[in-house]
């Protein structure tokens, strides 16, 4: 019997996989999401909001001592995490981001175990100046899953 592409990809040793650099809150305002964190939850270190058309979202990103929280509310109404606000109207988790230290081997790693890589598997930049990469959440326990190469590489 032949093993399934699946299992064969799994039998390749899968790239590495980093730190986890940020959780990803969808919100429909940035705003009331920073009082949230900072007045109730004591956040101290709040970044300067800025826009990421290439995915359609404005991006606030707060820092904690071993990672950060990223929060992501839509630039319009064909974004994505607009149709995400349209299942979850107060916000909600949204995406969990690993760093990697090779952005297209783990790409191709993921594909070639059968798992779908979204906007069609190309990577983008994002919020932190360097490719990311998403996972669809059917391939990952109903997680989306954002991979972005390491920092300063
Ligand atoms: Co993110």
């Amino acid at each position: 019997m032949f093993p399934s592409r699946a299992a064969a990809a799994a039998a390749a040793a899968a790239p590495a996989l980093g730190r986890l650099n940020h959780v990803g809150i969808a919100t429909p305002s940035i705003d009331r999401s920073v009082a949230r964190y900072r007045d109730l939850l004591g956040a101290t270190v709040v970044r300067e909001p800025f826009d990421l058309p290439s995915q359609g979202v404005r991006v606030c990103f707060i820092d904690l001592a071993n990672s950060q929280i990223e929060l992501v509310e839509p630039l319009g109404p064909d974004s994505p995490v607009a149709r995400y606000l349209e299942r979850h109207p107060g916000g909600g988790q949204h995406h969990v981001c690993f760093e990697v230290p090779d952005i297209l081997a783990a790409r191709d790693h993921l594909v070639a175990g059968g798992a779908t890589v979204l906007m069609g598997g190309e990577p983008r930049i994002g919020a932190h100046g360097v490719p990311t990469i998403f996972v669809h959440p059917r391939d990952m326990g109903g997680v989306l899953i954002e991979l972005m190469a390491e920092p300063g590489h």
